[in-house]
């Protein structure tokens, strides 16, 4: 049933991690930018790595916070208050957390790492790959779960 009044009114935790969702995206597609730049490039990685871990660095720093709020209550909890039934799937994406900041925790590492760059190069682009799969997934899987429960379409892409 749709409310008679707008979300954007009543619900401003929505708002923000919507917002948050977005902003992250494209941090996170920066990284993949200066990868994929870097992958073309036939100059040493060395460089090309110190960019890419401080760009990695930002991204951890605002998931985590990001991540912080959802858990603290706010957007998720006022859905699951909205619509119980979502109580399970709220609470699986909210223990996704875990792994999700252990695999950015990875790629930090792997960028900052101490092996050879080449060595080093090879297992970001892998962890990156699997991280990005990952994350956004459930991301989207948030989003998805918001719109059914405020029955907004949020536009988010
Ligand atoms: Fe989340
Ligand atoms: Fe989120």
């Amino acid at each position: 049933m749709n409310v008679p009044y707008s979300v954007h009114e009543i619900n401003p935790f929505c708002i923000q991690a919507m917002a948050e969702h977005r902003a992250l995206r494209g941090s996170f597609a920066s990284i993949k930018g200066l990868l994929n730049k870097a992958a073309e490039s036939d100059a040493d990685k060395r460089a090309a790595l110190a960019e890419v871990a401080g760009k990695i660095s930002q991204f951890q720093a605002a998931l985590t916070d990001h991540f912080r709020r959802e858990e603290r209550g706010g957007c998720l909890e006022e859905a699951v208050i909205r619509s119980p039934a979502l109580a399970p799937e709220a609470d699986r994406l909210l223990a996704e957390h875990v792994e999700l900041s252990d695999m950015v925790e990875q790629l930090r590492a792997d960028a900052a790492g101490s092996i050879s760059p080449a060595e080093a190069w090879h297992k970001l682009a892998a962890d990156y790959a699997q991280f990005e799969v990952y994350w956004l997934r459930h991301e989207a899987a948030e989003d998805s779960l918001l719109q059914k429960a405020f029955n907004e379409d949020f536009g988010n892409s």
